[in-house]
């Protein structure tokens, strides 16, 4: 491979319920980015069936590559780099577009690199605005809820966590018991729209809490027994929708402010800091807008990615794809999907409430 070439880099993702394939180039250019999601699917039987996402991403893949090398104008021959999903995930989904890639990595005879998706948020940032290390970040997803200090490319500390639900299952929840449509946050969010924010009000767990991890369980629990005693649901969807992401947005917020302290420590610097939120849940207007107050009362600076790139898709997979094999090289064909995969590996040692260990061992 010529090294001062810029590179094309094919990115697929297939962790969850979204298809995606995009070609990124080098210099932080997205040619084409194709997300095929499989929601049709899935909502008759009211959230994802991993068995049906599985099967829906080996029937979608050839296609979303077609796709996205038509839009990109590219043939396959000029692909450099080919980056998958490797975890964390659904195993299913993992071993389809892992497969898939060392397929193509083997016939194309181009490195093949594994991708941490969480890593696929965390880069978002540097493929959009191009921002320079160290920033802390706020990830939000459908199964992640976290604060990280992102030091360098692969030096992630884990701030806080989720002590039970993310924010982005709590949207999907609520959305659920409201009678709403998969996946939840967005149909939270526009119902929203309508609905009176003080309408409702439901607990905040661990709000004010110096402890900088987060809770959403007995908020669902309460927005729940809310829910059993009103008479009217569909008179009362928006504001019980609007009380609910009022809700998730403070408790965000919240988590945020006590985390900055403990990042600003972390750096040693209170100069020049960086807020970054990435995630299904960075596509929230109501949480973006919070975040972007907050940061300018703190005087720091703050970015979210454009709300396409927020939700799963294959260019945050080939742009991160692309720093791993520029830091650490490409990845080796025995490489095996990893259900869970955590950033930050020794995060659950700093404090043992955190361990969570499964049969696979501990959840990221
Ligand atoms: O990052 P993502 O696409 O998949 C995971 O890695 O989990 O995040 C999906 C999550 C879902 O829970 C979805 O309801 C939530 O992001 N989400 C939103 C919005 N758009 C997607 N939550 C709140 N407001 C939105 N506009
Ligand atoms: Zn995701």
């Amino acid at each position: 491979m010529n090294n001062n070439k810029t590179k094309i880099i094919l990115g697929i993702e297939t962790s969850c319920d979204d298809t995606a394939i995009a070609v990124v180039n080098s210099e932080r250019k997205i040619l084409s980015n194709i997300v095929i999601n499989q929601n049709s699917e899935h909502m008759q039987h009211g959230g994802i069936v991993p068995e049906i996402a599985a099967r829906a991403h080996l029937k979608l893949l050839e296609y979303a590559l077609e796709r996205a090398l038509k839009k990109a104008n590219k043939s396959l021959n000029e692909i450099d780099l080919i980056c998958a999903t490797g975890g964390p995930g659904l195993i299913g989904g993992l071993i389809v577009g892992t497969t898939f890639a060392k397929t193509l990595s083997l016939t194309l005879d181009k490195p093949y690199i594994s991708v941490n998706h969480l890593e696929g948020h965390a880069l978002t940032t540097r493929l959009i605005n191009n921002i320079s290390y160290p920033y802390l970040l706020l990830l939000v997803s459908g199964g992640h809820t976290q604060l990280l200090g992102v030091i360098a490319y692969g030096e992630y500390k884990r701030i806080s966590t989720t002590l039970d639900d993310a924010a982005g299952e709590t949207f999907d929840k609520g959305a659920k018991m409201l009678g709403l449509k998969h996946p939840g946050g967005p149909e939270i969010e526009k119902y929203s729209l309508k609905g009176d924010e003080n309408s409702y009000i439901f607990p905040k767990p661990m709000y004010k809490s110096k402890n900088p991890n987060f809770s959403f369980s007995g908020l669902k629990t309460a927005f729940s027994r809310t829910i059993s005693r009103i008479n009217n649901i569909e008179k009362e969807k928006s504001n019980l929708a609007a009380s609910l992401q009022f809700t998730i947005s403070e408790c965000i917020l919240d988590r945020t402010k006590s985390a900055l302290n403990i990042f600003k420590k972390m750096i040693s610097n209170d100069k020049n800091i960086q807020l970054v939120v990435a995630g299904g849940v960075a596509a929230n207007t109501k949480i973006r807008q919070e975040l972007l107050e907050f940061s300018k009362q703190e005087n720091i600076e703050f970015f979210a990615p454009p709300i396409n790139l927020c939700t799963d898709n294959g260019a945050m997979i080939a742009w991160a794809g692309y720093e791993k094999f520029i830091n650490l090289g490409s990845s080796k064909l025995d490489f095996k999907p990893r259900p869970r995969w955590p950033l930050d590996p020794t995060a659950h040692l700093l404090n043992p409430t955190m361990k969570i260990v499964g049969k696979k061992g501990i959840k990221s």
